[in-house]
């Protein structure tokens, strides 16, 4: 059995793997991003563990959400899948941040660096990031104008995802492009098909399968696919944890 930490687990694609993961005989621990949200995370995933509760938008909360995890031991697995899409324009936390990349990019940072490090990490991308700014002028320090977009947020993903790889060579970490699936985010209309949207990860969670025992790869349905050659730039890696650090405070090592 393994212990699985998802984030963003009170909807979507994170409940639906944790319920997976469950009725496969697993451990889960949910997350959600207060009090209510989590009792009705473990309303929806009867079997989970436990929740944790972080608003992912304040760095510190973040920070601390970090501590909880670890206080619960070492995970044989993370799901890094809490994300936002359609915000408000300019949309601001109460860091001074864009609200897109402090959910979906600074997030994730902050969780690699802080929590225990698990034998494999997963990160939710998506075909978007393709359309990302491998630039990263949107992340500069003090940029509160709320420019970024979610393509950019998507793209820090896979970058992070990869910096890892190179990092961490005894974990497997690999980003997920789930589709274009019927979720909260991707709406009643989406194209793609729900469970397939949610199968990769719970795959690359705790499948012994040869296939899911890898690292370094940007997976779509359980297949390899392309991702965005700059992600995988040591430059535009160094460059990413360079100005993740001073936005956050965190170190990456
Ligand atoms: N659905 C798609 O078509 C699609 C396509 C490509 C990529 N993805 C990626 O897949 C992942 C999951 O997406 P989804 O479709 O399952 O989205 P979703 O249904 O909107 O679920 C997102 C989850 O993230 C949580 N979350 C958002 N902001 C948060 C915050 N500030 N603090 C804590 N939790 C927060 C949400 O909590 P609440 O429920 O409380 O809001 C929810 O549990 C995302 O990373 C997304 O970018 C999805």
């Amino acid at each position: 059995m393994a212990r699985i930490f998802i984030t963003g687990s009170a909807d979507g694609l994170g409940q639906l793997a944790a319920k997976a993961l469950v009725g496969l005989g697993h451990g889960v621990v949910l997350h959600a991003r207060n009090a209510e949200r989590g009792e009705q995370a473990l309303q929806a995933v009867p079997g989970a563990e436990d929740v944790l509760i972080a608003d992912l938008s304040g760095m510190d909360e973040t920070k601390a959400l970090a501590a909880k995890a670890n206080a619960l031991g070492v995970f044989d697995a993370v799901i890094h899948n809490a994300g936002v899409y359609q915000v408000p324009r300019n949309s601001v936390t109460q860091d001074g941040l864009p609200l897109l990349l402090a959910v979906n990019s600074l997030a994730p940072y902050i969780l690699t660096c802080l929590m225990h490090k698990p034998k494999r990490l997963i990160y939710m991308s998506s075909g978007m990031h393709l359309q990302g700014d491998p630039q990263l002028n949107d992340l500069r320090v003090g940029n509160s104008n709320g420019r970024v977009s979610y393509s950019d947020t998507k793209l820090h993903d896979v970058i992070l995802c990869m910096a890892v790889v190179r990092k961490r060579p005894d974990i497997f970490a690999n980003a997920v492009n789930p589709g274009w699936v019927p979720t909260k985010m991707g709406g009643a209309g989406a194209p793609d098909d729900l469970e397939e949207g949610y199968q990769t990860q719970v795959w690359l969670a705790v499948s012994d399968d040869p296939e899911a025992r890898v690292s370094g790869e940007y997976f779509h349905h359980k297949k390899p696919s392309r991702y965005l050659p700059a992600a995988g730039d040591i430059a535009v890696q160094g460059h990413f944890l360079r100005l993740c650090e001073q936005i956050t405070g965190v170190k990456f090592d």
